[in-house]
Order: C-alpha cells, then sequence, then structure tokens
C-alpha cells in the first residue's frame, strides 16, 4: 500500500525560490493566488484538476441571494463573500480572470489529463447567463449535471435552480478508469452542510471524481477548506492545494490533518 506523505503547509510562495520541481508542492497548501503560484508548477505536472472557483456571485444584477419578500436567506453564507476575496468582481474582469486560470490549468496537464470544473449558471437580466464566456475554446468534452438538494434564488420568473455543472475539460488522450462512464452524467449529491467554509463541496462528490481517475497526483487552485486533498487521501493519490485565505489554509490543513490521523487508526 502506498504510504500517505506528511502533509505541509507553505504560507509564502515567493520565498520557495523561482524554479521549483514537481516534488515541491506534493501534499501542500500554498497560501497564495491561484494564477501566481499555478506559472510555479512545471508543465504536465499535474494529471487532474478538480476545482470549484468563486463564482463571483455578488456581482449580480438581482441580487439571487434573497428570498424576493420574505428577505435574506439565512442559509446563503455566500452572501458574505469569502474572508479574502469579495466575490464581486466587475464581470468582464472576472471572466478573463477566469479564462487565465483554465489556461494555466491547461499547461500543468498532460496529454492524459483533465480539468473537472465547477460552475453555477444563473440568470442576470433575465437572461440565463451559462457561463460560455468562461469555457470557450477549452476542450470540453463533457458537461455533469451536479443535482444539489434545493436550493437559492428565489424569483418569479423562474425556477427554483437546483444544479450546478462540472465542465470536463479534457486533453485528447484522457480516459476515465473501467465501468466509470457507468455513473452517468447527471450526479445526485446532497450539498456539505458541515463545513465552516461557505461553499465546500460534499467530500462524496468529489470522490466520485477522483475515484473515476488514474491521476496520481490532483490539484485544487482553489481549495477551501481542503475537500479535494481529503478526497486524494482517501483513494491515496497526490494532492496539490492553493487558496488565498490563510484562515482557509488553515482550516485545510486542520481539516487534512485529522483526517490523515482517523485514515491511520482505520488502516
Ligand atoms: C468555491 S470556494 C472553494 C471551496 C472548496 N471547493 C471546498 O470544498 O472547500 C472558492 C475558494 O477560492 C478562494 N479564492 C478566491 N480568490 C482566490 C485566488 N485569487 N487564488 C486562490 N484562491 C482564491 C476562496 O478563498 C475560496 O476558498
Amino acid at each position: 500500500m502506498q504510504k500517505q506523505k506528511e502533509h505541509q503547509i507553505i504560507s509564502d510562495i515567493a520565498n520557495v525560490g523561482q524554479k521549483m520541481e514537481t516534488e515541491d508542492f506534493l501534499n501542500k497548501i500554498i497560501c497564495g493566488d491561484a494564477v501566481e503560484v499555478m506559472k510555479k508548477i512545471p508543465d504536465g505536472a499535474v494529471d487532474l484538476v478538480v476545482t470549484s472557483p468563486p463564482y463571483n456571485l455578488k456581482n449580480s444584477t438581482g441580487n439571487g441571494m434573497t428570498r424576493g419578500s420574505k428577505g435574506k436567506w439565512a442559509n446563503a453564507a455566500l452572501q458574505n463573500g469569502y474572508t479574502h476575496h469579495d466575490d464581486c468582481m466587475p464581470h468582464e474582469k472576472y471572466v478573463k480572470w477566469q479564462r487565465d486560470c483554465l489556461t494555466e490549468m491547461m499547461r500543468i496537464i498532460p496529454d492524459d489529463g483533465a480539468i473537472f470544473y465547477n460552475h453555477k449558471w444563473r440568470v442576470q437580466a433575465g437572461m440565463l447567463q451559462d457561463r460560455q464566456d468562461i469555457i470557450q475554446g477549452f476542450p470540453v468534452r463533457q458537461i455533469i449535471i451536479w443535482r444539489r438538494k434545493g436550493g437559492f434564488n428565489f424569483n418569479p420568473g423562474y425556477f427554483l435552480p437546483t444544479y450546478e455543472v462540472i465542465y470536463l475539460i479534457a486533453k485528447p488522450k484522457f480516459k476515465l478508469k473501467s465501468k466509470a462512464n457507468a455513473h452517468g452524467d447527471v450526479w445526485e449529491f446532497t450539498q456539505e452542510m458541515n463545513n465552516d467554509h461557505p461553499a465546500a463541496f460534499p467530500v462524496d462528490l468529489i470522490d466520485r471524481i477522483v475515484g473515476s481517475t488514474h491521476a496520481k497526483t490532483i490539484l485544487d487552485p482553489f481549495m477551501g477548506s481542503g475537500t479535494t486533498a481529503i478526497s486524494a487521501i482517501n483513494f491515496k493519490r497526490d494532492y496539490i492545494g492553493i487558496d488565498v485565505s490563510p484562515d482557509y489554509c488553515k482550516m485545510a490543513e486542520e481539516r487534512i490533518k485529522n483526517h490523515q490521523a482517523q485514515s491511520k487508526l482505520l488502516s
């Protein structure tokens, strides 16, 4: 059985030096900006990227996180943004940023690598905003529907949105593990309720992705509370995590250490 490497956190990537090897990143959380840190990762170093960026939800024409006449929806924790990112960029700037992120992700995956890029469609000024402007030109192979329980954005003009999308953006030689295709392309997982991070993935969702691939090294450039690392540990794969918030990096570090300790006890 592969021995899980000890976890480490690097809080200042600038001190690590300009030229970095893949080993320098493995099983570490790097506290910094996603694009800047990814620029230091060598070409083809990461087999799989699994990530959910900030959705820019606070830059919204209608503040969809309210319940109409009943005021704010108490559970919409994201209405406060993140600790070190306000989630309210001008739309064009946000699209450019996300395309820069995807460009770096494409550079650091090999010919059989893939990116699972989670996003949320929404209605803006009465029209569907389907994020085509972000993913245009990238090799999107499939859109997986992640059906959540319930939803937010109550609006009398359209049905309550209850799903998010996961773009499978794949290089030509990417293949799933044998029989993983039988999962189909509509996945039902309840959103994470037990996490202090306002937008954490449910672990089962990421286990579905990681367990469906042969990837040895998995990157999440918007790691948040560390869910992608937890899943990598579950499948004995290496991970690299990046987040701009020192608070979430600490949260992820604690969670990973606890999870590693529990996994050791059970093995
Ligand atoms: C949708 S959340 C990810 C949550 C994560 N999937 C989890 O399971 O906890 C997006 C994350 O992006 C981080 N973020 C925002 N701007 C960033 C940047 N420029 N570079 C890296 N991370 C950033 C936020 O701090 C937040 O934790």
